[in-house]
């Protein structure tokens, strides 16, 4: 299928998703914990998985979804159209800020990667893209951000990553011009994307990462599990996306 059939489907209903939540900031919000206190699910959280669900198979009844939320079908075993889904990325800011979070959208058709969507909800900035078409912020073509080394640039953690002392990251740190913490991996991709950070790592499930992955390989970024498993195959692991330099340099480090 041409990714245009499938991009004027999807663009659409993540500007319709982004209204239904800015909407939702004037109601009362059901708030439940998931595998810990800090793992937050709202009826929002569920409503948009189901909203992006719903229609996505009205539109292409042969496609196979994974959802955060609900829907988990395989990868490993599509055939045809794999949507990922990651309804609201950066809950607990939602939650506890009304601002810092995404929404979140990947295609792969016959398990390749074909269009990425990470949208900023509150800014109302969708970058989305793919290897057929470039990365874009709304109707804006984005370059590929310059190529930093890692003590010239910002970097992205998890705190997981760099509060476990054997993970290395605390020797990454030191080396770069400092670390960000936004508490949402697409933002963290975003702000890859758009250069302002060289790289972000943590750990991820795959929902946190497919689009983010589509979109930062487009723009000559790497990305790799630098936890020894398969980039390709879509499960949880700890992700890094980075310039071609720091990347480098942050193994050289990780493998001291
Ligand atoms: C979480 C956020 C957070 C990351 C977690 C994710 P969620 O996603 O992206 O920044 O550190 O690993 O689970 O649960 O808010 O969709
Ligand atoms: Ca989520
Ligand atoms: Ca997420």
């Amino acid at each position: 299928m041409k990714w245009e059939e499938i991009d004027e489907i999807i663009k659409p209903l993540m500007f319709d998703a982004r209204k239904k939540v800015l909407q939702s900031f004037s109601q009362q919000l059901d708030v439940q914990t998931k595998s810990n206190k800090n793992d937050l699910v709202t009826n929002m959280d569920k409503a948009i998985e189901k909203f992006y669900i719903d229609n996505l198979h009205a539109k292409f009844p042969k496609a196979k979804i994974l959802g955060e939320e609900s829907q988990k079908d395989k990868f490993e075993d599509s055939t045809d159209l794999f949507f990922v889904i990651d309804p609201i990325d950066g809950t607990m800011n939602f939650v506890k800020q009304k601002a810092h979070f995404a929404s979140m959208i990947a295609v792969f058709d016959h398990q390749k990667p074909v269009l990425g969507y990470i949208m900023d909800m509150t800014a109302g900035e969708l970058y989305w893209g793919g290897p057929s078409v470039g990365v874009y912020r709304n109707f804006e073509k984005l370059q590929a951000p310059s190529n930093l080394s890692l003590a010239d640039g910002l970097i992205g953690m998890g705190l997981p990553m760099l509060l476990n002392p054997n993970s290395g990251m605390a020797d990454v740190a030191r080396q770069s011009s400092g670390v960000r913490m936004y508490g949402s991996a697409g933002i963290e991709f975003i702000h890859v994307l758009n250069g302002e950070t060289l790289g972000y790592v943590s750990k991820l499930h795959a929902w946190d990462y497919a689009a983010g992955k589509i979109l930062a390989e487009t723009l000559d970024l790497t990305v790799e599990a630098i936890d020894g498993t398969d980039i390709n195959v879509l499960s949880s692991k700890v992700v890094l996306v980075a310039t071609k330099n720091a990347q480098k340099q942050i193994n050289e480090i990780i493998n001291a």
